[in-house]
């Protein structure tokens, strides 16, 4: 068995740039036994994958399944896991992943969510408006931007009222990026708590919206989700549909504002737009490392032989910078050939909301960069801090424009 290393140890310098300690790890191998911080002691280890090729096979195989009966030993403490036993397409295997993600699939398509760009673009002027309003031309784009535009878009498809943000925004990062086991308890209960009310809401007075629509409906087939189902539905829609789209967005403008050049040929050539955002996506991405995945039978990857009931982590981030599949992949470069990234994840789970998080990020880094001719970073980027977990993006992004 190859020695653990243990990624907590690598502290705040991996935290805030963890592609060189991938670069590190991927030059050794493709597959490696680390030690997850948000992992329990008993658990131990888990096996990170940071090469592409391997990632890629890993996220289409269903021997590494998603359903967390499969962990030979609880990943999490068991109690926290009872706290937590909503069901969603993200924790399940087909066929059960099949039939939760065909009562949504139509809700999400490129066509579908064409039709909401005017409310988006008009969400993103309203946000800069209030932004540019700044006496001093400056301000956190996380906070003015990032963080609002796709929780607006999000809360509006699936009917939240006008909600507390600012608790939903605390729970919901809580849960991402856990800090100590009782906080993110407690952020559970009191989410699943929110959402029980709001689908009796729906349920009682239903409106035009996703959320009515799953509650009020079966599908053709006449399917009907169990209240577990709804609320595991509510929750991972409203936690996906966010808090990935903040880091893009954040993430984007910050490799933009740090590389002058590909600044001034995107602002030289609006046509750049769509790859550049693609750039982003595999230069940085959102999503640090996937979903935890759980052996079924002793599997074979990359040389290394992983024993059934294991932990899996396949490194999006690590992938995307694989020399073997991108040239100088630390470059970052948006006229690059960019497909074939993982930073929307493969196979049956690759990314519902893609098509959606795509025109967000197209939109908010069009009209953020049309409205700011002289926008630049109002920080040391080395004074950045950083979320932690699985998510990869700064917790505030200080910008001027003046
Ligand atoms: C730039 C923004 C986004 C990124 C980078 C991103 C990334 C990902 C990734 C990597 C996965 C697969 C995780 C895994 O296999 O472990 C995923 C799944 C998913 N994402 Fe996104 N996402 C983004 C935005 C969104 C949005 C806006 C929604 C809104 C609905 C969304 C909804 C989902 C859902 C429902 C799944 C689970 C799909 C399944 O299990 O079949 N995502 N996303």
């Amino acid at each position: 068995m190859p020695e653990i290393i243990d990624l907590g140890a690598y502290g705040p310098d991996f935290v805030a740039d963890p592609h060189p300690y991938y670069a590190k790890l991927r030059a050794q191998g493709p597959v490696h036994r680390v030690r997850v911080p948000e992992m329990q002691a008993e658990a131990q280890h888990a096996w990170l994958i940071v090469g592409y090729d391997e990632a890629r096979a890993a996220l289409a195989d269903n021997r590494f399944a998603k359903n967390w009966s499969n962990a030979a030993v609880p990943v999490v403490d068991p109690e926290m896991d009872a706290e937590w036993q909503l069901m969603n397409m993200l924790d399940a295997d087909a066929p059960q992943h099949t039939r939760l993600r065909k009562l949504v699939a139509r809700e999400f398509t490129t066509r579908r969510v064409e039709a909401l760009r005017p409310r988006v673009q008009q969400i993103t002027d309203d946000l800069l408006d209030a932004m540019l309003a700044a006496p001093d031309g400056r301000a956190d784009l996380v906070e003015a931007l990032a963080f609002p535009l796709p929780l607006t878009v999000i809360c509006e498809l699936l009917g939240v009222p006008d909600m507390e943000r600012d608790t939903f925004r605390a729970w919901s990062n809580e849960l991402v990026s856990p800090t100590e086991q009782e906080a993110t308890m407690t952020a559970a209960r009191e989410m699943t708590a929110y959402l029980d009310g709001l689908i009796g809401a729906k349920r009682r007075s239903p409106g035009e919206d996703l959320l009515s629509a799953l509650v009020r409906t079966s599908d053709e087939g006449g399917d009907q989700l169990s209240q577990q189902e709804l609320l595991g539905m509510a929750f991972l829609l409203l936690v996906a549909g966010h808090e990935t789209t903040v880091n893009l967005i954040s993430n984007g403008v910050r490799a933009l504002l740090q590389h002058p050049a590909q600044l001034a040929a995107l602002r030289a050539d609006p046509a750049l737009l769509d790859n550049a955002v693609e750039e982003m996506l595999r230069y940085d991405g959102p999503v640090e490392t996937a979903t935890w995945r759980f052996t079924t039978e002793p599997v074979e990857i990359g040389g290394t032989e992983i024993p059934a009931g294991e932990t899996v982590v396949v490194g999006l981030a690590g992938a995307d910078r694989d020399p073997e599949r991108f040239d100088a992949p630390d470059t970052f470069d948006i006229t690059r050939e960019t497909r074939g990234h993982v930073a929307f994840g493969h196979g049956i789970h690759f990314c519902l909301g893609a098509p959606l998080a795509r025109m967000e990020g197209r939109i908010a880094v069009r009209s953020l960069l049309d409205r700011c001719p002289d926008l630049a970073l109002d920080t040391d980027p080395e004074a950045l801090t950083w979320r932690t977990g699985m998510m990869r993006g700064p917790q505030h992004l200080p910008v001027r424009w003046r």
